[in-house]
């Protein structure tokens, strides 16, 4: 059960190697969570990061997930709930793609769809009718200020992020008034091993500001949050402005 402030005790990372998704769960650990699932494609880099969190005191255990196997996600994130109640789960793999190459090839781009939003839509459904199940708890789902208006520079990833980020609006209209609650964060460029080597846009941010930003708009059940905050309002003028004048942009 998460307590007064919204901080949960037991939390669950689809992702479980992603920057922003450690830096929450330290944050967390570092307030009351307990018990970590890290969920992900088996790999050194999973079993470090699990390592890491246990030496700040929490029970972790992690679990085989690939978003790019939606048919295993059922059985898969299944045993997870079987275990006990989860009250977080952080919706928080994903891929950048490279748009030039995968604008030409198909396929590949097809990749970043299928990871970024139909492999979301699977795990989401899956998990926030586990949350229901339950009575309580919360989805939050990292989505990005890529998906508010697509970009020439990359609207393979933003288009997958825009179908993620109306997903999770819809669903958590769906879960209104069953006790579980589904947030989105809409993070502009953070600095972590996604954008490595990529110029910086303004209002560049960290892993650890965007886990600030989750567990302050846990505290006020916010059903969406922006990183930095500012970044609401760029993105209110980015989306309103004449696709001429946009086009021309240098974002
Ligand atoms: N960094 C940014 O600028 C930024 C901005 C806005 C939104 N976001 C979003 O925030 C989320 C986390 O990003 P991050 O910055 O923390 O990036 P990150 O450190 O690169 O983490 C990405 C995570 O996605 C996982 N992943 C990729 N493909 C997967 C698959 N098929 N199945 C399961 N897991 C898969 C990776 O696992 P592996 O270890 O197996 O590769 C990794 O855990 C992403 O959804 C991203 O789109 C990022």
């Amino acid at each position: 059960m998460k307590d007064a402030f919204g901080i949960p005790q037991s939390l669950l990372i689809l992702g479980g190697t992603s920057e922003i998704g450690l830096a929450t769960a330290r944050r967390m650990i570092a307030r009351r969570t307990r018990t970590v699932w890290l969920a992900g494609r088996p790999s050194l880099a999973l079993e470090t990061a699990a390592d890491g969190l246990r030496t700040l005191g929490a029970d972790v255990r992690t679990v085989d997930f690939d978003a790019l196997d939606p048919a295993s996600h059922e059985e898969t994130l299944g045993k997870v709930f079987a275990e006990g109640d989860i009250d977080m789960v952080l919706l928080a793999f994903g891929v950048l793609g490279d748009q030039a190459r995968d604008e030409a090839a198909p396929l590949a781009a097809v990749r970043v769809a299928q990871t970024n939003y139909t492999g979301a839509i699977s795990a989401g459904l899956v998990c926030a009718g586990a949350l229901q199940t339950q009575g309580h708890g919360s989805l939050v789902v990292l989505s990005s200020v890529a998906g508010e208006r697509a970009r020439r520079a990359n609207f393979i990833y933003g288009s997958s992020k825009a179908g993620l980020d109306s997903f999770a609006q819809g669903l958590g209209d769906a879960m209104h008034g069953t006790g579980v609650q589904v947030m989105i964060v809409r993070p502009g460029f953070v600095r972590s091993k996604m954008t490595a080597g990529l110029e910086e846009t303004p209002l560049a941010t960290t892993p650890d500001a965007v886990a600030l930003a989750i567990e302050l708009g846990l505290r006020r059940r916010s059903e969406a949050v922006w990183v930095p905050g500012a970044m609401r309002v760029v993105m209110s003028a980015l989306r309103h402005l004449p696709r001429p004048l946009f086009r021309r942009l240098p974002v």
